[in-house]
């Protein structure tokens, strides 16, 4: 089987402590099944910039090789490029971005540094599985450097029209840049058709197929792989903390038939005002909840050095005190804000105690939040999900009551809609979400990734691979990794390769 290596920012190290976000979550299951390398930042922060691992650590069949960031990387690359601009332009949220060429220029610098440090990590027959909008220039920095191993790319979060693109000019070099992949993956159709127009718009790529580019005599496959949660698994947690300390505390303190559920993290495409906004206009236009009903809305701070993040938790605390102000009664609070994490065990358990769970974010690439609330529902008895039609999610889940995020009074009637549906209903529509996610895990999304690169890389044509080059960097900087020196380029055939997998 050819080893696995994954690259993304994130890395779930040992014992790092690391609260988990949606990548991570996704990958974990697949790489403790098939083992391989994880490769990425090491989530510290260190002076010199080193062209080779910080740390190379193991846990159980996966290998950890992670490098540090220095603190300008930190701010320009992460923070600034990365989630100050790149995450609210995919989002589609251009009016939050705040643009600096530097900051550009710093995060190409951090995509060069890893795949340096990576290179002399790869054996010849490894597959490279490379994640997300921070790594948009790392498939062309790897083949720079001669490295000819098939390359795929995985995008979490959604893809954003190539107008709203162009507001930072380094979005065409980046396409050009993710186009030096075999196979580029994306969460819905919608994302996969913005970067059809923009690789044709940005890089002058010929569309050959309807998920094929042609673009500088390379041939590059695109597919759509929505990720998925362990639903089984998380309905087993769910129903097992259903009667821990915790869930029965917020059972006693509240009326759990008009509770209502928020758990995201801080984050400006997450909807969290327009939320807000939302069941204010619930308690007004419906005075019954007065007295009765509560939002819990965990809000996990999330990136607090970036500053529409730091706009964002000034707005939030500022609309909650004044709704709670507003309408609350010296002895009922309309609003819950708890802004500290919750694990996934306790949030599967509030899940299942919430008559309604709110999903609405502005954009997202698909929302895993969305699939857990209804894994963790009791069938007999379950809640409503209010997804917002700009969630990736929104594609599988469309047995969720779909609303606007923007529209303050359409969220406010899915809301009463949501508290005063009849159980036969609730029953049905959740027996229409739950089987739509019942048989998937993110061990299935993940495969099925690997099986189309995999694929994709026995129909491309690939010069051989340049094994003695790579064996010697091997040699010289980790001898244990050397392979034999005959091995072929990669031993992906076809359906052998794909048995294998499955
Ligand atoms: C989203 C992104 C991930 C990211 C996660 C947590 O799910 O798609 O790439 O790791 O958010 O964000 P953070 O900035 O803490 O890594």
């Amino acid at each position: 089987m050819n080893r696995l290596i994954v690259v993304s920012n994130r890395v779930p190290r040992p014992d790092s402590g690391a609260q988990a976000g949606g990548l991570a979550v996704a990958l974990d299951g697949l790489m403790e099944r098939r083992g391989g390398l994880w490769f990425g930042w090491s989530g510290d922060v260190s002076a010199t910039a080193t062209q080779t691992p910080t740390r190379l650590e193991s846990a159980g069949a996966i290998d950890f090789a992670t490098i540090d960031l220095t603190p300008d990387e930190h701010d320009r690359y992460y923070n600034n490029f990365s989630n100050g601009v790149l995450w609210p332009l995919l989002h589609t949220l251009p009016q939050l971005m705040r643009y600096d060429r530097a900051d550009a220029r710093v995060y190409r610098g951090v995509n060069a540094r890893m795949a340096a440090a990576l290179v002399p990590l790869l054996r010849p027959s490894d597959l490279i599985w490379v994640h997300d909008y921070h790594l948009l220039a790392l498939p062309a920095a790897l083949r720079s450097r001669g490295v000819q191993n098939p390359i795929g790319f995985f995008l979490h979060v959604p893809f954003a029209s190539p107008d709203v693109l162009g507001a930072a000019s380094e979005v065409a070099t980046l396409v050009r840049d993710l186009l030096s992949a075999d196979l580029v993956g994306f969460q819905t159709d919608n994302d996969l058709n913005n970067f059809v127009a923009a690789a044709k718009a940005f890089a002058g790529a010929e569309q050959i197929g309807p998920k094929l580019l042609s673009f500088a005599q390379r041939t590059v496959r695109l597919g759509v792989f929505p990720v998925e949660i362990d639903a089984r698994r998380f309905a087993e947690t769910a129903a097992g903390m259903e009667t821990s300390a915790p869930a029965m505390r917020l059972r006693r303190s509240l009326d759990p038939e008009a509770l209502l559920l928020g758990i995201d993290r801080l984050d400006p495409t997450k909807g969290l005002p327009q939320r807000l906004a939302g069941y204010r206009r619930l308690l007004e236009k419906h005075p019954q909840w007065s007295s009765h009903a509560t939002l819990v809305q965990i809000a996990a701070t999330s990136r607090k050095e970036v500053g529409s993040y730091q706009n964002l938790r000034a707005t939030l605390d500022t609309e909650a005190g004044r709704l709670n102000a507003d309408l609350g009664e010296p002895d009922w609070q309309p609003l819950r804000l708890v802004t500290r994490a919750c694990s996934r065990e306790l949030g599967a358990a509030y899940m299942r105690l919430a008559r309604v769970g709110l999903v609405t974010p502005l954009r997202d690439g698909m929302n895993l939040v969305a699939k857990e609330f209804v894994a963790a529902q009791n069938p007999d008895n379950p809640g409503v999900l209010v997804l917002s039609r700009f969630a990736g999610a929104a594609q599988q889940l469309d047995a969720a009551i779909l609303v606007n995020p923007h529209d303050a009074d359409m969220v406010a009637d899915a809301l009463h809609t949501a508290l005063t549906m009849s159980i036969a209903e609730r029953q049905s529509r959740w027996q229409t979400l739950w089987s739509r996610i019942e048989d998937r895990t993110p061990i299935g999304w993940g495969r099925g990734f690997v099986a189309a690169l995999l694929r994709t890389a026995g129909i491309t044509t690939v010069a051989p691979a340049p094994v003695r080059q790579l064996f010697s960097n091997v040699q010289q900087l980790a001898p244990a990794a050397a392979p034999a020196f005959d091995a072929p380029a990669f031993d992906v055939t076809g359906a052998a390769a794909r048995e294998r997998l499955n």
